[in-house]
């Protein structure tokens, strides 16, 4: 391939993990404010939203969006870290890391794939039970999701991966979403500084919520 091939193949990568990464963005804030009833609300409550969001057609189109989303997202960084590697003959170690970028820029790829491994291990937890498991019901003949949720967060060892997995997170989309808004060109002397405190803020604010829901069921 032609090094312009290369070029405009992974600008044309680094737009589509843009696009993809602002989605799941998206989705975090619609799933974490759903998921925050597991410390505020009620189990039938829990349930019938669990519910709504596995049945209701809109959503369950939106959901097939989703995971194309993840896995376009996932292939892309996947492509983007290999040819970043080959096209980086002197490793970062001779260049004074600590002086150009930040150690998240720098570990992308690893944190991408913690999260991605986080997904696999979390989708077989509970979107896979809800699909396809056999679920008790709950009082309203709902399934008892709630139920389910609250008793892997008990397992201190389920809390303390889920903990770790939103560092990783928290890293990722602290530089993720600066990154996004870069590639999509949007970047300005006067407010590039601003999108990049938000970018953090909002990072750590999302994976520290996210956190403190196992903490949260596994302390009371
Ligand atoms: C403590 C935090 C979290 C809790 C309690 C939680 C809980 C759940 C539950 C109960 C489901 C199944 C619901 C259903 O199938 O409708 C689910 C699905 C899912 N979760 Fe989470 N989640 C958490 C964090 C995350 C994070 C951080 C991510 C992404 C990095 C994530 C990504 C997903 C995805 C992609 C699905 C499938 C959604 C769909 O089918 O539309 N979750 N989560």
């Amino acid at each position: 391939m032609s090094s312009q091939g290369l070029i405009k193949s992974s600008i044309g990568r680094k737009l589509w993990m843009a696009l993809t990464g602002l989605f799941l963005v998206l989705f975090l804030v619609v799933h974490l404010a759903g998921n925050l009833q597991l410390i505020y609300g009620t189990q039938e409550g829990f349930n019938e939203y669990s519910q709504f969001m596995t049945t209701f057609p809109l959503i369950k189109i939106t959901s097939y969006l989703l995971y194309a989303s993840i896995l376009l997202h996932a292939v892309d960084g996947f492509m983007l870290a290999r040819s970043n590697r080959a096209a980086r003959p002197v490793r970062y170690a001779m260049n004074k890391p600590g002086e150009n970028s930040s150690w998240a820029s720098r570990s992308m790829a690893l944190l991408g794939t913690i999260t991605l491994v986080f997904l696999i291990i979390h989708m077989k937890s509970f979107w896979y039970v809800m699909h396809f498991g056999n679920i008790p019901m709950d009082a309203n003949g709902m399934k008892d999701l709630y139920s389910i949720t609250i008793a892997a967060f008990e397992n201190p060892l389920y809390s303390l991966l889920y903990v770790i997995c939103m560092i990783a997170l928290g890293f990722h989309l602290s530089h993720g979403i600066q990154s996004a808004f870069q590639t999509l060109g949007l970047n300005h002397p006067g407010y590039t500084p601003g999108i990049k405190k938000f970018g953090s803020i909002f990072a750590w604010l999302m994976s520290g919520l996210f956190a403190l829901i196992p903490i949260w069921i596994y302390l009371t």
